[in-house]
């Protein structure tokens, strides 16, 4: 079986990559930084083919995708990011547009580059990483939680439109995952800060979530797990806000 999984440089998709190629499984491995994929395919000779990919490049998306020998039998799309947690009305627009550009974009070109094949072929998987963040706002979430809440509805809607076809589409919702850079480029490079954000907690793990993509991916034939949320016991939610004039 062939996987594709992009962002594996790093965090959930290294360790997915990690985990499918433990099992045996041929795995195309994307991300911008080529270096952590080399090494990668040295952990596992034969089982890896890294390719450097910038997946909100439409052009190079499509010439990658273009040059992969195998067919695709299942497409992660992982690659994704949040940049700063300012409020809306203060963000800077690059950083919007930064997060749509990977976590919307990208995420429909490498899909749209699989998908014709997967219904020729009648078998697929598309597993998206969404998250919690698309479902409960919190502030400093805005367009963030945005990508992710359009992530969470274009699986349903591929599945809306891959009825009478074999394909399979899920979309996996993590909480707090640590131990990944995840936080590091949300606050641009401060680790004391990024660090702060798991301190005295135990969150969930890149290998936690790779463990749910490989459960989605191994459930037999007829069944599809649509989206699936995890997150650590020590998470949960907060009561709604109201806002109190001062007295
Ligand atoms: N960590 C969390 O708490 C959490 C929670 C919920 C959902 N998620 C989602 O899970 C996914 C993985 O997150 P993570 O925590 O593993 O983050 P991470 O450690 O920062 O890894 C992100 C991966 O995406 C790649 N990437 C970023 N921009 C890219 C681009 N333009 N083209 C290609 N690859 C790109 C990075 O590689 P390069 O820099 O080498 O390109 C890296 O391999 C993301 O979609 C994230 O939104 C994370």
């Amino acid at each position: 079986m062939h996987i594709v999984i992009t962002g594996a440089s790093a965090g959930i998709g290294l360790a997915a990559a990690r985990l499918f190629a433990k099992k045996g499984y041929q795995v195309t491995a994307l991300a911008r930084r080529l270096e952590p994929l080399e090494a990668l395919s040295k952990e596992f000779p034969g089982l890896i083919s890294p390719f450097s990919l910038d997946v909100s490049n439409k052009k190079a998306v499509e010439t990658t995708f273009a040059s992969l020998k195998k067919p695709i039998d299942v497409l992660i799309n992982n690659a994704g990011a949040a940049f700063g947690v300012d409020l809306a009305q203060s963000a800077k627009i690059e950083d919007f547009e930064k997060c749509v550009d990977i976590n919307i974009k990208g995420l429909l070109y490498c899909t749209h580059c699989t998908l014709p094949e997967m219904v020729k072929r009648n078998i697929g998987h598309i597993i998206n990483l969404g998250s919690v963040a698309g479902s409960y706002p919190y502030p400093g979430g805005n367009v963030y939680g945005a990508t992710k809440a359009f992530v969470h509805q274009f699986s349903l809607n591929l599945l809306a439109d891959l009825l009478g076809t074999a394909v399979r589409v899920s979309c996996i919702e993590p909480g707090l995952v640590g131990g990944t850079e995840f936080s590091e480029v949300r606050f641009k490079g401060d680790k004391q800060r990024a660090h702060s954000v798991y301190e005295k907690t135990k969150p969930l793990t890149a290998e936690d979530i790779a463990e749910t993509i490989f459960f989605c991916v191994n459930a037999p034939a007829h069944v599809n797990i649509n989206h699936l949320e995890v997150m650590p016991v020590m998470q949960a939610f907060n009561p709604l806000a109201v806002y109190r004039e001062p007295s």
